[in-house]
């Protein structure tokens, strides 16, 4: 473990300066700085420079690596590991089948504590540096991500799932003990460090009104609270909500009544939205999580990027691991492009790439912090090869120009390619030499 309070990496450096334009391949945006050196120190980013600096910088060469800021993975689920890749079902019975059955496991505090743990390693291996992360219903899982985020130093965005029916005794709470255990881990937990609390809501049928009013109430209270939530995912879904909340005019229009939508929500897919959703989430300041893996594995349907983006809409990149197949963002990078592809659109690895950096941080509220090497940032820093093996090294070696070479590396690269990570300064992890 590298503990210096300075220090320079050398390499060729990516990052944004804002957002790129849909469908531009070369875009002003774009900050490319190959053959730079990133300086670091006490955990931040002091600034780039061409020129080696002084001798009181130690000197990390990645010469001929790509650098990019650690990527933002806006909603995954921590306990769902066990359940990635489950064959067969769309999003209501794979909950029922799979999903369900893993979570109620997690009110062991060892099995959430060794979970957490192996979840938060697994997503650093994969070049992931900050998450919103979805634990289970007991409080246990998310003391337990807490914890574990803190002890690694993470940006880590989490809460206590709340669920009070519509799924099985062992996973609901209830009303009045699931306030309490909010607005404990609230307490604890809750801008300690890096650590951000949720109101968890898992989606709309598993909370009664009254709950969701509680968490409506909790936002309210505290608008520094992040929200999340799963959205218009599945149509069979969407005509579920419908009938328990026919009073709504849409899904998206449940969680608006109660005051879950706002700047600081996050939810998660979007795919079944209309107009007027898309109007609501503009101008409260919410943002989609774009689930590309999950939205093709469990055949949930094709989301509508390109018209987000003229609504006006904020929108980050996620694995939704176990729906998900991957955690590594280039993979679901890649099903976003087939995703778009198959709407007669054409995705960027600027506008991809972006999405899981910058953007992401901007949606949070937290680009001062996170997802890109502005001076200020915390210094959370993926060195990744180019390729891996001999077909993306000829692929990489016939590239020309920035977009080709960045685009085949998003659409050939995965964890493997993942050279060295640092969290706040601090290197957490070190992969393959190529
Ligand atoms: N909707 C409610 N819960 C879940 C979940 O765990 N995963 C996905 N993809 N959608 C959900
Ligand atoms: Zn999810």
């Amino acid at each position: 473990m590298l503990a210096m309070n300075r220090f320079a990496l050398h390499g060729d450096l990516l990052d944004f300066t804002g957002a790129p334009a849909w469908g531009s391949t070369e875009d002003a945006a774009v900050r490319w700085r190959p053959d730079h050196w990133l300086l670091v120190e006490n955990g931040r980013i002091a600034g780039v420079q061409p020129e080696p600096p002084d001798a009181s910088w130690p000197r990390i060469d990645h010469a001929g690596k790509l650098i990019l800021p650690g990527f933002i993975d806006t909603h995954v689920h921590c306990p769902q590991l066990e359940v990635i890749a489950s064959y067969g079902t769309e999003l209501l019975d794979w909950l029922k089948t799979y999903t369900f059955p893993a979570e109620a496991r997690w009110h062991d505090a060892e099995v959430a504590r060794a979970g957490a743990a192996r979840f938060l390693d697994a997503l650093i291996a994969h070049g992931t540096t900050s998450a919103v992360v979805f634990p289970t219903v007991h409080k246990i899982s998310a003391e337990a991500l807490f914890e574990a985020g803190r002890e690694r130093g993470m940006r880590l965005i989490t809460g206590k799932v709340l669920m009070d029916r519509h799924a099985p005794e062992n996973l609901r709470d209830d009303v009045k003990g699931a306030q309490a255990d909010c607005e404990d881990l609230i307490r604890r937990f809750h801008g300690v460090e890096r650590l951000g609390y949720a109101v968890t809501v898992r989606f709309a049928p598993t909370s009664t009104p009254e709950q969701l009013a509680m968490a409506g109430a909790l936002c309210k209270a505290d608008a520094s609270l992040y929200m999340q939530t799963h959205v218009a995912e599945n149509r069979d879904e969407v005509r579920w909500v419908a009938g328990l909340f026919p009073e709504a005019r849409s899904y998206l229009d449940v969680y608006a009544r109660v005051g879950l939508l706002h700047e600081r929500s996050v939810l998660a897919h979007g795919i079944w939205l209309d107009e007027d959703d898309r109007a609501a989430l503009v101008q409260s300041g919410a943002q989609v999580a774009h689930c590309p893996s999950s939205n093709l594995f469990l055949g949930s349907g094709l989301f509508a990027w390109r018209e987000a983006r003229e609504a006006g809409m904020a929108l980050s990149m996620a694995s939704d691991v176990g729906g998900g197949t991957s955690l590594s963002i280039q993979r679901n990078l890649l099903d976003a492009y087939k995703i778009q592809a198959l709407r007669g659109e054409r995705l960027t690895a600027w506008v991809g790439l972006h999405s899981a950096t910058r953007g992401a941080a901007q949606a949070l509220g937290l680009v001062q912090e996170i997802g890109s090497f502005d001076a200020g940032c915390m210094a959370d820093i993926c060195v990744w090869n180019w390729a891996s093996c001999s077909v993306s090294a000829a692929r990489e070696a016939a590239a020309s120009g920035l977009h080709e070479r960045l685009f085949a590396w998003m659409c050939l690269s995965d964890a493997g390619n993942l050279h060295a990570a640092y969290i706040a300064g601090r290197a957490v992890h070190s992969g393959s030499e190529r």
